[in-house]
């Protein structure tokens, strides 16, 4: 018998290396029962009353890190990219705390704006922004606009009937050395404008001669899970030299730089992250040193971190369905999801980490892959993790740091409906988002 057999309540505010608090939310605990904890909601209780595969949500750990920034940079101004997961509870969270919202199409603005977020405080981006949906920005009075592409200049220059500002977004040439899905700092990808193109002077150029239309500064996103701050150092080299650069020419100071997000998070105990005061010190230096150099004024800075804000918020459970150890191959754990709200295994190699979350395991463990219930091979959830030697079907896992594009790339395939988001607080659940049924998947289906 183990002394946590004998004191159970010795479970309770321990933290096993297993609940690293680097990848769970920091309210994550294990109760009297040994069963796993967050918001002070019992993970298995949950996967009772809603079911699995169910996606949970911290609200106290969203609203945490929406401080953070905010506590690290008092100057800038930080805009939650939504796309990263957008609810009107988690768009409601962000506003309160200060935070403005970036969307990147109608439906994410539709969400905002039904949350109730201040339409100033929106601001749309995206690559190729239909006209339908330039229009209900502009028609909605989103504060600010990102330009992607000279087409656009166009659209927005027949759609505005009051002034709108816009930014301008350019690729500053900066490898950020990412998965090529995600590398958007480069000159050569769909975004934007390359620093010092042609085709970049040529839309400043059109934007100036546009009279609807106010640049108010530039843009730009360097990629995902940047854990490297001198990325972000440079990146400010390179713009504030086009700001002045923009200055000579046209006689504007623009006031604003955007310098996107990308902050990294980790998903496994040990992988690197992006350290936010240490960040802050480099984007202060840079900026003071590059305005230094240009002779000019300082802009207000912009962040746009979405992963960094709701990824370890996010904590995804699932029922095993099956144990198989192959003979001589691996032992598979059968999720009873999968790609399908966890499709960033299959499009980036993304490792994740698993445990059983309705018992607090004593005893040996195995090596295990987590698969999940659809039809491809390369639907694995988590590869080659430790887990309890006797786990049996029925138990429920957990999944850490999937706040951050689960729920916002989830899809239906082989028709199964994505799942609910369940959000916790002080000992609370609720209920945001609800499955979807084969009722809604039929709903759609016109016959
Ligand atoms: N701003 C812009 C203009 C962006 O395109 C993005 C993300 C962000 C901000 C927020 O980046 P974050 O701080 O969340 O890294 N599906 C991929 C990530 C795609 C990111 C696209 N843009 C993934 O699951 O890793």
């Amino acid at each position: 018998m183990t002394l946590l057999e004998i004191f159970p309540s010795l479970r309770s505010g321990m933290l096993s290396p297993r609940l690293d608090a680097t990848i769970w939310p920091c309210e994550t605990h294990y109760d009297d029962l040994g069963r796993i904890t967050i918001g002070g909601v019992a993970l298995a209780d949950i996967a009772d009353q809603y079911g699995t595969p169910v996606y949970v949500l911290d609200e106290s750990e969203v609203r945490r890190r929406c401080r953070a920034y905010r506590k690290y940079f008092p100057d800038a101004e930080i805009i939650y990219a939504a796309k990263a997961l957008l609810t009107k509870s988690v768009a409601a969270w962000v506003a309160e705390e200060g935070l403005s919202v970036d969307v990147c199409s109608g439906g994410e603005l539709a969400i905002a704006l039904a949350a109730g977020v201040d339409p100033q405080r929106i601001m749309l981006h995206g690559s190729g922004k239909p006209f339908a949906e330039l229009e209900a920005a502009v028609h909605a009075g989103v504060g600010r606009i990102v330009v992607d592409s000279i087409t656009e200049i166009t659209l927005l220059a027949a759609v505005a009937t009051r002034p709108q500002q816009v930014l301008l977004r350019l690729s500053p040439d900066i490898d950020v050395h990412g998965h090529p899905a995600v590398r958007t700092g480069v000159a050569d990808q769909k975004f934007g404008f390359p620093l010092g193109s042609v085709a970049a002077v040529d839309a400043i150029d059109r934007i100036m001669r546009q009279p609807m239309l106010e640049l108010v500064g530039l843009h730009c996103h360097l990629g995902s899970q940047i854990h490297d701050p001198d990325f972000y150092g440079e990146a400010v080299r390179r713009l504030i030299a086009e700001m002045s650069r923009v200055r000579a020419e046209y006689g504007r100071t623009l006031p604003q730089l955007d310098l996107g997000g990308g902050h990294a998070v980790a998903y496994r105990c040990g992988d690197a992250e992006m350290n936010l005061p240490v960040l802050a010190d480099i984007v202060e230096d840079s900026l003071d040193a590059a305005c230094a150099l240009n002779h000019f004024p300082r802009p207000q800075i912009s962040l746009e971190p979405g992963r960094a804000i709701v990824a370890r918020a996010g904590v995804t459970l699932y029922r095993v369905m099956a144990v198989k150890h192959v003979e001589g191959g691996h032992t598979f754990v059968i999720a009873d999801g999968g790609m399908n709200d966890n499709p960033r295994v299959a499009l980036y190699g993304a490792r994740y980490d698993a445990v059983v979350a309705n018992r607090h395991p004593t005893g040996p463990h195995m090596t295990a892959t987590v698969a999940g219930r659809y039809c491809e091979a390369g639907d694995i959830l988590a590869a080659d993790v430790s887990l309890p030697a006797d786990l049996r079907p029925g138990e429920v896992l957990a999944v850490p740091c999937t706040g951050a594009y689960h729920h916002s790339l989830a899809s239906t395939y082989n028709g199964v409906g994505r799942p609910p988001i369940i959000s916790v607080r002080n000992g609370r659940c609720h209920e945001q988002i609800r499955r979807e049924t084969s009722a809604d998947l039929l709903a759609r289906d016109l016959g």
